[in-house]
């Protein structure tokens, strides 16, 4: 089929926010699809803090599969799409990804400016919110299945650093995505259900804006109709074909 690349100018203001989709075909598992991982697990046990409150080995054992399974796939043609776009847009354009990844695929696939809105698999932080330990990456802790991790420098359960259902985004991270997002003229978003606010509305700060809103994802999303564009199929198929320097 012929898909014309976006005309994308080398001075463009880019955004580009993804989901879940875009590392189906490394071989991770989404959240909603069929067989997605809410299928398999219940959101309340292994992605809340009243979870984490009363079973914190589950939630370790959780997330512990998750990075191992994260540590052992590969980047694919969509994420590597996404840092050539980020190299073609760095002498004159701006460019800022936002991902709800946690995975850590972009970053090594070798995007640079990444704002990881949902965390990272690959770091934990204190449970203590007086705490002032900060966030370590995961290496620091030779963790096992069993083991909860504690606080090195106040002995609380060390946590995950993944936002949780009913938490709040980082504050500095939200502002930079939404003032990128305020001041781009291309807005794309790539395998996400639109299903999880605040980032569900991310689209309609670039609709006030005047942005060209394209989606590219493998089915029709909630969403959907908040776009200017649709490009139904695959993200690792579509997106060297759609972005320059793919
Ligand atoms: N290419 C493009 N899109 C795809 C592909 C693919 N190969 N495979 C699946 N998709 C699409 C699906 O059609 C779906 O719309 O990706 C989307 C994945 O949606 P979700 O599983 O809901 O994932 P996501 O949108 O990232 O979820 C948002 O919810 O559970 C929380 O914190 C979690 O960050 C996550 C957030
Ligand atoms: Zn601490």
């Amino acid at each position: 089929m012929n898909l014309p690349p976006l005309d994308i100018r080398p001075d463009s203001s880019v955004v580009l926010l993804t989901g879940a989709g875009i590392s189906a075909e490394s071989g991770i598992a989404t959240f909603r699809d069929s067989g997605g991982l809410w299928e398999q697990h219940d959101v309340s046990q292994v992605a809340t803090p009243e979870g984490f409150r009363s079973n914190p080995g589950l939630v370790w054992r959780f997330y512990s599969e998750r990075r191992r399974q994260a540590s052992l796939v590969h980047p694919n043609p969509g994420h590597f799409a996404v840092s050539a776009l980020e190299q073609f847009l760095a002498s004159r354009g701006r460019f800022t990804l936002v991902t709800q990844n946690v995975d850590g695929l972009h970053q090594r696939a070798g995007s640079q400016r990444v704002l990881a809105v949902h965390g990272s698999l690959f770091k934990t932080r204190c449970s203590s919110s007086e705490c002032a330990q900060g966030l370590c990456s995961w290496e620091d802790h030779s963790l096992h299945f069993q083991d909860v991790p504690l606080c090195p420098g106040c002995g609380s359960m060390l946590r995950p650093d993944i936002v949780w259902f009913g938490e709040y985004l980082d504050p500095a991270i939200e502002s930079a995505a939404r003032e990128a997002i305020a001041d781009c003229d291309l807005f794309l978003a790539i395998g996400t259900s639109g299903a999880v606010w605040p980032v569900a509305g991310y689209v309609d700060i670039a609709l006030a804006r005047g942005a060209r809103t394209v989606l590219v994802n493998l089915e029709l999303p909630a969403n959907a109709n908040r776009f200017a564009e649709v490009h139904l199929g695959k993200s690792a198929d579509l997106l060297p074909r759609l972005l320059p320097g793919g």
